[in-house]
């Protein structure tokens, strides 16, 4: 891992569960990162979040992260943000306190935060679908998705970018961790490994023997996801991307790596598979595509007229194509397009980048042409981080390896500029809440 400064690692250490509450000594004001409109994000001072609910608990963050779910907020390609809102949805930390009806945890406890909430009661969580909770988001049982940090839609509930959280049904949204287990693994279970082995899940690939997998994007969750393919038998994996450092890690990880700003990936797909394509793909790019800058694919001008009508719609919400920093996407579909076209016939599409519902445009005329089974969504969350705890704390998985920065709070928002800009070696991003 690659440390910009001084990491504080004493601070970092796992807290045995017996370490003491620290509820007298709490300080009454923190620092969070803190939404006030579309590029403009700042450390804030804030209240500290109390107990509204009997359900909830109160968590100290020892370690949080940057998504690329926060940049397409910041970027305004996901809109509906409401100015104040705390930031993130990855986090760890110890519990500080309890509500009344937090019946399984204890102050002084560690804990994973997986970062979509559920109820843990309605039909749904039963289920499985705890990205689907009927009770979780305020906006109703038809709202969708509840997730720390997010848009008005979401919730809103503040985030996980902060010195302190409060978790709703706490008893279902805390996930304890095994002492042997650092917060620099259990920050990437949160959500990064998670979502990633939510994909490889819902691609299907432990169906059948001899699945060659598609990775559209190789950001963490992508690099994630290739990890979860491998663990669900895959046989094969190609990963596309344009940036070499990314590419580079997913070829680490066993990955047959694409750049499309060097070569047209269709073309190249289909020379690896035989010209029959991958059986499966997972679409990890989301609303933030962008359009090749050089090599081939550059030559297809005419591909910015057919993102036009995209790119306005995201720009109605505030996005700009052009801007200095938080540059939105010029392609939002791009990815899923190439998705589309590269897989087998009678292949799955698996999409877990993230598109607002304004976003409406998909080659369905492809996909239905070639029998595509699709399948999408926000991570389930809840069940994967239980999962995932148990294999990091077996030794099948060293999730850390994906982290490359470790960033005080009081440079988070130079960190978030440059991994915006998605600067060499900036792969994920972990904060201190801390220091
Ligand atoms: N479904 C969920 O629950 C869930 C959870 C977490 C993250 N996400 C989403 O997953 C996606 C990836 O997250 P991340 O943190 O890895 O983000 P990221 O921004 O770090 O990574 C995205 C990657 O896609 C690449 N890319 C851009 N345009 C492309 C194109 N046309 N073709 C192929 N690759 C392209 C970028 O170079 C980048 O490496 C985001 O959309 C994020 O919102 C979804
Ligand atoms: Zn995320
Ligand atoms: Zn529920």
């Amino acid at each position: 891992m690659q440390w910009h400064s001084p990491p504080c690692l004493l601070s970092l250490a796992p807290v045995h569960q017996s370490e003491p509450p620290r509820i007298a000594t709490r300080i009454q004001q923190m620092r969070a990162v803190v939404f006030h409109g579309i590029r403009d994000i700042r450390l804030d001072t804030v209240p500290d979040p109390t107990i509204k609910n009997p359900t909830d608990a109160i968590v100290r963050i020892t370690s949080s992260a940057i998504c690329g779910t926060d940049l397409h907020m910041i970027r305004g390609s996901m809109p509906g943000m409401v100015e104040g809102t705390v930031m993130g949805h990855e986090g760890v930390g110890v519990i500080e306190e309890v509500g009344s009806s937090v019946r399984n945890l204890r102050p002084g406890q560690r804990v994973v935060i997986p970062s979509t909430i559920a109820c843990g009661h309605c039909s749904y969580c039963r289920d499985g679908y705890t990205a689907q909770c009927d009770e979780a988001n305020p906006n109703g049982h038809l709202a969708g998705t509840a997730f720390y940090g997010g848009p008005q839609q979401t919730g809103p509930f503040d985030g996980l970018q902060a010195e302190y959280a409060r978790i709703p049904h706490a008893n279902v949204n805390l996930v304890p961790l095994h002492p042997e287990i650092t917060d620099h693994q259990a920050i990437c279970l949160s959500d990064i490994a998670s979502t990633g082995w939510f994909g490889a899940d819902i691609a299907d690939i432990e169906a059948g023997r001899g699945k060659t997998v598609l990775v559209m994007g190789c950001g963490p969750v992508g690099l994630f996801s290739i990890l979860g393919a491998w663990h669900k038998g895959a046989q094969r994996v190609i990963a596309v991307d344009r940036l070499p450092d990314r590419l580079d890690k997913a070829r680490e990880l066993g990955a047959e790596t694409i750049n499309f700003d060097e070569e047209n990936p269709i073309e190249a797909i289909r020379e690896l598979t035989g010209g029959i394509g991958p059986d499966r793909a997972i679409d990890v790019v989301g609303v933030d595509a962008f359009m090749p800058t050089k090599g081939p694919m550059r030559v297809l001008e005419k591909r910015a007229e057919q993102y036009a009508e995209q790119v306005e719609r995201l720009a109605e919400a505030g996005a700009d194509t052009n801007a200095a920093h938080f540059a939105a996407g010029d392609a939002p579909s791009l990815s899923l397009e190439w998705a589309t076209e590269a897989l087998a016939k009678a292949g799955t599409l698996a999409i877990i980048g993230v598109y607002p519902q304004s976003h409406n445009a998909f080659p369905i005329g492809t996909a239905m042409n070639k029998n595509i089974t699709m399948r999408m969504g926000n991570a389930n969350h809840k069940k994967y981080v239980q999962e995932l705890v148990e294999l990091v704390r077996r030794g099948g998985l060293k999730p850390e390896h994906i982290l490359s920065q470790m960033e005080p709070m009081t440079d988070v928002i130079a960190a978030y500029e440059t991994f915006d800009a998605q600067n060499k070696g900036w792969v994920k991003v972990e904060l201190n809440p801390a220091a």
